[in-house]
Protein backbone atom coordinates (compact mmCIF):
# COMPACT_ATOMS: atom_id res chain seq x y z
CA UNK A 1 0.00 0.00 0.00
CA UNK A 2 1.34 3.84 -0.47
CA UNK A 3 1.95 5.64 1.76
CA UNK A 4 0.15 9.00 2.48
CA UNK A 5 1.64 12.24 3.17
CA UNK A 6 0.40 15.65 3.63
CA UNK A 7 1.52 18.88 2.83
CA UNK A 8 0.04 22.65 2.93
CA UNK A 9 -0.35 24.71 0.01
CA UNK A 10 -0.12 28.59 0.00
CA UNK A 11 -2.50 30.10 -2.31
CA UNK A 12 -5.10 33.21 -2.45
CA UNK A 13 -8.25 33.41 -0.91
CA UNK A 14 -9.91 33.51 -3.61
CA UNK A 15 -8.62 31.46 -5.60
CA UNK A 16 -9.54 28.77 -3.08
CA UNK A 17 -12.70 29.84 -2.82
CA UNK A 18 -13.36 28.95 -6.68
CA UNK A 19 -11.59 25.67 -6.21
CA UNK A 20 -13.74 24.62 -3.91
CA UNK A 21 -16.39 25.83 -5.65
CA UNK A 22 -15.14 23.22 -7.97
CA UNK A 23 -14.90 20.39 -5.84
CA UNK A 24 -18.43 20.88 -4.73
CA UNK A 25 -20.22 21.17 -7.75
CA UNK A 26 -17.99 18.28 -9.41
CA UNK A 27 -19.11 15.81 -6.67
CA UNK A 28 -16.06 15.61 -5.12
CA UNK A 29 -15.81 14.34 -1.01
CA UNK A 30 -13.19 15.84 -0.08
CA UNK A 31 -10.59 18.72 -1.21
CA UNK A 32 -7.60 16.29 -1.32
CA UNK A 33 -9.03 13.91 -3.62
CA UNK A 34 -9.56 16.75 -6.03
CA UNK A 35 -6.38 18.15 -5.81
CA UNK A 36 -5.15 14.26 -6.64
CA UNK A 37 -7.36 14.26 -9.53
CA UNK A 38 -5.59 17.71 -10.52
CA UNK A 39 -2.36 16.65 -10.47
CA UNK A 40 -2.57 13.16 -12.00
CA UNK A 41 -4.94 15.01 -14.86
CA UNK A 42 -1.55 17.44 -15.53
CA UNK A 43 0.90 14.13 -15.07
CA UNK A 44 -1.10 11.81 -17.66
CA UNK A 45 -0.74 15.06 -20.27
CA UNK A 46 2.66 14.96 -19.52
CA UNK A 47 2.60 11.61 -20.50
CA UNK A 48 0.94 12.06 -23.61
CA UNK A 49 3.68 14.50 -24.46
CA UNK A 50 7.19 12.92 -23.07
CA UNK A 51 5.75 9.32 -22.09
CA UNK A 52 6.53 6.00 -23.66
CA UNK A 53 3.41 4.14 -23.52
CA UNK A 54 -0.16 5.45 -22.94
CA UNK A 55 -3.75 3.60 -23.30
CA UNK A 56 -7.00 5.16 -24.59
CA UNK A 57 -10.00 4.98 -26.55
CA UNK A 58 -11.07 5.83 -29.84
CA UNK A 59 -14.40 6.74 -30.67
CA UNK A 60 -15.49 6.98 -34.12
CA UNK A 61 -19.26 7.64 -35.75
CA UNK A 62 -20.13 7.03 -39.35
CA UNK A 63 -22.48 6.08 -42.16
CA UNK A 64 -21.47 2.52 -42.80
CA UNK A 65 -22.85 3.43 -46.52
CA UNK A 66 -20.40 5.52 -47.10
CA UNK A 67 -17.84 4.02 -50.15
CA UNK A 68 -15.11 2.14 -49.35
CA UNK A 69 -15.14 3.53 -45.86
CA UNK A 70 -15.43 0.28 -43.84
CA UNK A 71 -12.83 -1.59 -45.97
CA UNK A 72 -10.43 2.07 -44.80
CA UNK A 73 -11.45 1.92 -41.71
CA UNK A 74 -10.42 -1.72 -41.28
CA UNK A 75 -6.71 -1.51 -43.68
CA UNK A 76 -5.99 1.35 -41.02
CA UNK A 77 -6.79 -0.40 -38.16
CA UNK A 78 -4.76 -3.98 -39.34
CA UNK A 79 -1.93 -1.38 -39.86
CA UNK A 80 -1.87 -0.39 -36.32
CA UNK A 81 -2.72 -4.02 -35.13
CA UNK A 82 0.33 -4.02 -32.37
CA UNK A 83 -1.40 -1.07 -30.68
CA UNK A 84 -4.95 -2.24 -30.76
CA UNK A 85 -6.56 -3.97 -27.58
CA UNK A 86 -9.81 -4.14 -28.64
CA UNK A 87 -12.41 -2.63 -30.92
CA UNK A 88 -16.51 -2.46 -30.32
CA UNK A 89 -18.90 -1.69 -33.40
CA UNK A 90 -22.23 -0.73 -32.50
CA UNK A 91 -25.12 -0.20 -35.26
CA UNK A 92 -26.62 2.69 -33.77
CA UNK A 93 -29.26 3.04 -36.60
CA UNK A 94 -30.25 2.09 -39.78
CA UNK A 95 -26.78 4.27 -40.98
CA UNK A 96 -24.94 5.29 -38.32
CA UNK A 97 -22.61 3.23 -36.65
CA UNK A 98 -20.58 3.59 -33.44
CA UNK A 99 -16.97 2.01 -32.95
CA UNK A 100 -14.73 2.05 -29.53
CA UNK A 101 -11.29 0.95 -30.65
CA UNK A 102 -9.18 0.49 -27.20
CA UNK A 103 -5.46 1.33 -27.64
CA UNK A 104 -2.28 1.34 -25.80
CA UNK A 105 1.33 2.29 -27.34
CA UNK A 106 3.39 4.89 -27.81
CA UNK A 107 1.60 8.59 -27.95
CA UNK A 108 3.03 9.61 -31.18
CA UNK A 109 1.36 6.28 -32.92
CA UNK A 110 -1.81 6.40 -30.92
CA UNK A 111 -2.39 9.95 -32.33
CA UNK A 112 -1.03 8.95 -35.42
CA UNK A 113 -3.95 6.02 -35.98
CA UNK A 114 -6.60 8.60 -34.71
CA UNK A 115 -5.42 11.09 -36.76
CA UNK A 116 -5.81 8.67 -39.69
CA UNK A 117 -9.00 7.31 -38.56
CA UNK A 118 -10.50 10.85 -37.90
CA UNK A 119 -9.32 11.90 -41.54
CA UNK A 120 -11.06 8.98 -43.43
CA UNK A 121 -14.02 10.10 -45.78
CA UNK A 122 -16.98 9.82 -43.94
CA UNK A 123 -15.82 9.76 -40.87
CA UNK A 124 -18.43 11.89 -39.04
CA UNK A 125 -16.87 12.13 -35.09
CA UNK A 126 -13.55 11.07 -34.04
CA UNK A 127 -12.56 11.51 -30.25
CA UNK A 128 -9.41 10.57 -28.66
CA UNK A 129 -9.41 9.67 -25.01
CA UNK A 130 -6.15 10.47 -23.53
CA UNK A 131 -5.68 8.19 -20.52
CA UNK A 132 -3.11 6.37 -19.40
CA UNK A 133 -1.88 2.84 -18.15
CA UNK A 134 -1.81 3.99 -14.41
CA UNK A 135 1.57 2.89 -13.73
CA UNK A 136 2.64 6.16 -13.40
CA UNK A 137 0.02 7.04 -10.76
NI1 LIG B 1 -22.73 -0.76 -37.92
Amino acid sequence: MKSIVRFSVSLEKQLLQEFDRHTRLEKYPTRSKAVVDLIREKLVRKEWEHGTEVAGTITLVYDHHGSKLMETLTCIQHDFHHIILASQHIHLDHNNCLEVVVVRGVPGEVKRLSDLLRATKGVKFANLSMATTGKIL
